[in-house]
């Protein structure tokens, strides 16, 4: 199911359908507005889209601004630009990014922006996958079938049904993207032009690849339907090592990466699952001793080492297999705590049962006015850093962070291979 998608660049909003509401969300209170998947921007603002309405939040959930667009937040045919500083002034505030007022030019299955770059990314049913500059021009495109030295790559099961089927993913320290097909196929291509550096056969897996780049020479591969997860070397597309999980929400399971190159996944066994760069798990116990459920995705905290977690505990589970998946029924929920937690250290920093005195706090901003669901809830916690003694950091700062500390690493290795191969020489020569 997809949800709404906020970008930030100077604001690119995917319209799409809205994310449904969750059965746990009984306890929140009832509202005019449902609300999309939000997002965070550097100063702390949060960004939401909700009917024809745009709103720019403060992280104390007070309503900044709000701009009225032309179109529904739920059809998946366009991307709107949107530019604050032009909010309230003469200028114009709301620009057709992509697509057409006219005709549908084709479902949009995912958008990726890179501001490092200058480069949007627009993946097509059908059509291919378009890179634009961030003022709109488009840089290059390409389809799943590509030729290289002569040779055909990629859509090797079948030519005529072949499609890129994931939201394309960056790579901020490698200048790589990464996208899958329908088949199974993950594609590592230059942002610059549409090289593509490897294609690699993932089908035995399935053909739902959901990838989030580590920033640490890993891509990190998640199967829902097996609840598995695959860590790809980036420089050659093999897989390094390969864990399982408790079961995944349908909706809502997108794993968290944090600074430290911890990926973190919440299930529906109630426990939030934490790799290690290297595969080492940490399993983070569900609190109280009760049922319980993580059915929404975590968040990055502002210093980017630290992830907000929301585990609903739930009475009356029940767990039905169909096929690959499991679905949980006949659940109701009892409350909701909500956790801040370093997974590296297993540092606890903060930890809230709803209703408390945090989330007590929005319920009274304006924030009274829309339906409020977990997830909206863990992104204001995020934005104003509730419980959390890290300093914050800009998302810029933490990507040259984790892009220089993997630099020194590579050196660090080349060098030693290098010493080893002058020792190698140095014992032949004797
Ligand atoms: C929320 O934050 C904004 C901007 O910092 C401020 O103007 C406003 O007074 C705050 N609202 C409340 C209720 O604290
Ligand atoms: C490719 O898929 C289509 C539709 O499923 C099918 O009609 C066609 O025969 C397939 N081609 C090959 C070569 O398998």
């Amino acid at each position: 199911m997809m949800s709404l998608h906020i970008h930030l660049a100077s604001l690119l909003l995917l319209l799409s359908p809205l994310p449904q509401i969750l059965s746990g969300q009984e306890s929140f209170k009832k509202a005019a507005y449902k609300l999309s998947k939000p997002l965070i921007s550097d100063d702390g603002k949060v960004y939401l889209c909700s009917e024809k309405n745009f709103f720019a939040f403060e992280s104390n959930g007070s309503v900044a601004w709000t701009l009225s667009l032309s179109y529904k937040c739920s059809p998946k045919d366009r991307v709107l630009k949107i530019n604050p500083l032009n909010v309230g002034s003469s200028e114009l505030a709301v620009e057709l990014f992509f697509g057409s007022e006219y005709e549908r030019l084709g479902d949009i299955i995912g958008l990726a922006v890179s501001i490092s770059s200058s480069c949007v990314l627009i993946n097509v049913k059908n059509r291919g996958l378009f890179a634009y500059r961030l003022q709109g021009k488009l840089y290059w495109s390409v389809g799943p079938l590509l030729y290289q030295h002569g040779y055909r790559q990629g859509c090797r099961k079948n030519i005529t049904e072949c499609y890129f089927s994931s939201v394309p993913v960056f790579d901020h320290c490698e200048a790589s993207i990464y996208i899958s097909n329908n088949q199974g196929e993950i594609y590592s291509l230059s942002t610059r032009s549409p090289h593509f550096k490897w294609i690699q056969d993932f089908s035995s897996f399935g053909s739902t690849l959901t990838m989030k780049a580590g920033n640490n020479g890993l891509l990190y591969v998640t199967v829902a339907a097996k609840a598995l997860i695959l860590a790809v070397d980036v420089s050659r597309g093999s897989i390094l090592w390969q864990k399982s999980f408790g079961q995944l929400s349908m909706g809502d399971y997108a794993p968290a990466v944090d600074s430290n190159g911890w990926i973190s996944i919440g299930s529906l066994d109630g426990y939030l699952y934490s790799f290690s760069p290297k595969g080492v798990l940490k399993k983070f116990p569900k609190v109280l001793n009760m049922d319980s459920v993580i059915q929404v995705s975590p968040v990055l905290d502002c210093s980017g080492y630290a992830i907000y977690v929301s585990q609903t505990q739930i009475e009356g589970k029940i767990t039905q297999i169909i096929g690959d998946y499991t679905y949980i029924s006949a659940m109701k929920s009892k409350g909701v705590i909500f956790t801040l937690i370093n997974p590296a250290t297993g540092i606890i920093f903060w930890s809230e049962q709803y209703p408390g005195l945090f989330s007590s706090e929005f319920l009274r901003s304006d924030l009274q006015h829309f339906l409020l669901d977990e997830s909206v809830l863990l992104t204001f916690f995020a934005a104003s850093s509730t419980g959390n003694r890290l300093p914050c950091r800009s998302s810029r700062k933490i990507l040259s962070e984790v892009c220089i500390k993997l630099l020194t690493d590579y050196t660090r290795k080349f060098q030693h291979l290098h010493r080893e191969q002058e020792d190698n020489f140095a014992v032949s020569d004797l």
